[in-house]
């Protein structure tokens, strides 16, 4: 049975002491869950008041990107070291908005897997496709791509790896896939897998769905039994929001 994983990618938002005051309050009000593994990713300069606030509860700490080498004169960047230290389990790698903002490409990313995974930290290996690609029938083709490209060479610490499909089209615009357009994805996802490494990484992936989840649709997304649970941009900037999605109805 994969346990269900819900994330919030706080993106750009939350000053440290913003990030603080939500961190404090999902601590008290997440307390007595335990079905479901909780992440949050906040900006890097909040890592180390979060990581504070969530000392000793069920939430676990992620970043939203680092650099694939541990340390070098790469003005702005971040080291996997430095995540580890204040406790990072998880790294998004690959989110669309690095790969169409900062020109981040499927090689880059790899280089990436690989390191978080000698590290051992958890990345959270994000894929999907435009709209203009959905709209002509090529979003298995992108989606093998992005498989072939980005995990080429990784076998050791595959296990590790969790894989996002964020539709391009549907994250930030409210227009979510529906729950069978998200598990036909899954499928192929977890398709490829059995092909490319073993059944028992396919059978154990988590693959989670992002893209407009929101307290009014995440019942219905998360009772596919393909989606593996959820990473969360908006809603998760705000407490009762991100609560009702970790607590989702299980239908
Ligand atoms: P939204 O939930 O705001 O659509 O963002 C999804 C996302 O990009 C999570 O990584």
């Amino acid at each position: 049975m994969r346990k269900h994983l819900i994330t919030g990618n706080w993106k750009m938002y939350k000053t440290p002491k913003q990030a603080k005051e939500l961190a404090q309050q999902l601590k008290t009000d997440l307390a007595d869950v335990k079905d479901v593994d909780i992440a949050i990713c906040p900006p890097f300069t909040a890592l180390p008041v979060v990581a504070e606030a969530i000392k000793g509860s069920n939430i676990e700490l992620g970043a939203q990107n680092m650099h694939y080498e541990t340390k070098g004169a790469f003005t702005g960047e971040i080291s996997p070291e430095f995540l580890l230290e204040l406790g990072c389990k998880y790294v998004i790698l690959g989110h669309s908005e690095r790969r169409q903002y900062f020109n981040e490409t499927d090689e880059l990313i790899n280089k990436k897997l690989m390191t978080a995974l000698k590290m051992n930290i958890s990345p959270i290996f994000c894929i999907g496709e435009k709209l203009s690609e959905r709209e002509s029938g090529k979003t298995f083709d992108i989606i093998k791509s992005q498989l072939n490209n980005g995990l080429a060479g990784i076998k050791e610490g595959i296990d590790k790896i969790i894989i996002a499909y964020e539709p391009i089209w549907a994250i930030g615009t409210g227009k979510t896939a529906t729950p069978k357009q998200a598990a036909e994805v899954h499928e192929y996802i977890r398709d490829w897998l059995k092909k490319n490494c073993s059944l028992k990484v396919a059978e154990e992936k988590r693959i989670l769905y992002g893209g407009s989840v929101k307290p009014d649709n995440i019942d219905e997304l998360m009772a596919e039994k393909e989606l593996d649970g959820a990473l969360v941009g908006g809603a998760s900037l705000e407490a009762l929001s991100f609560i009702r999605l970790v607590k989702f109805q299980k239908v």
